[in-house]
């Protein structure tokens, strides 16, 4: 799979809702992205919905035990640390928790972040409805990867995204704000000439973020010069809108970790 480097950010003033009715926005975002664009675009949904959110997983995470489950039908809603865990593709440090369309969940993510999903599908060239059935399609599923990089070394390692027949991007959903919740680190993507375009300064909670999956991209060190306490759940969140290959689907590359 080769590279799309990024080319520029463009932040819209319509919403995640008002896309899904402006098919001829959404292909010349689907051609742009493509070539490399990055969009930010506001989700509409309450700012404080999603700061409960972010409460109630704190409140999870820190009185369940993590743990680590393999992406595969009837797999359970969890969640579970990663600290350089080999068996991702990726390396890097965050708390992730994992949902599915076949669980249930108290705050109905998938009827929340349905719209987004959509636009996903719709950029992809998809039935805006692939994937978010309670069985797989075409050996993928939907999964909402809600991503928590912690103060005092958060982050992930510059890597592409496979680009294929599930995906042509890999929206986040920002649940926190750069400036409020953490000081430094974040998204950022790679231009062609190999510079750093750093993105999250245009995300304010709330935002989903658009780009090409195979566009280089990774999570800079959030507050690297903090001391590290996972417990306290305080740094960058986000929810990654996955679409995920079965473990049993061979067909569809990985991503790739880029160092
Ligand atoms: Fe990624």
């Amino acid at each position: 799979m080769t590279s799309v480097p990024a080319t520029d950010v463009h932040v819209l003033d319509r919403t995640v809702d008002e896309l899904l009715d402006a098919s001829g926005l959404v292909d010349s975002m689907r051609s742009e992205i493509a070539a490399g664009a990055v969009y930010v675009v506001p989700s509409g949904i309450d700012r404080a919905l999603l700061v409960e959110l972010r409460a109630y997983l704190t409140r999870v995470g820190q009185s369940s035990l993590p743990s680590y489950h393999r992406i595969e039908v009837g797999a359970p809603n969890s969640h579970r640390m990663n600290d350089g865990d080999e068996r991702s593709y990726v390396r890097g440090r965050f708390h992730q928790f994992s949902f599915y369309p076949w669980n249930q969940d108290l705050f109905g993510l998938f009827d929340l972040l349905g719209p987004a999903y959509r636009v996903k599908n719709l950029l992809s060239g998809l039935p805006p409805a692939s994937f978010l059935g309670r069985m797989p399609e075409q050996g993928c599923t939907a999964r909402i990867s809600v991503q928590f990089y912690p103060r005092g070394g958060g982050g992930l390692n510059r890597h592409t995204d496979p680009v294929d027949r599930h995906q042509l991007t890999v929206p986040t959903l920002e649940l926190s704000h750069r400036g409020d919740d953490y000081a430094t680190g974040g998204i950022y993507v790679i231009r062609a000439d190999g510079s750093t375009l750093d993105v999250q300064e245009h995300l304010d909670v709330g935002d989903v973020l658009f780009f090409n999956a195979a566009t280089p991209h990774g999570v800079a060190t959030i507050d690297h010069a903090d001391a590290l306490a996972w417990h306290r759940f305080e740094g960058r969140w986000i929810a990654l809108l996955a679409v995920n290959k079965l473990q049993s689907t061979a067909d569809i590359g990985d991503s790739v970790d880029l160092g």
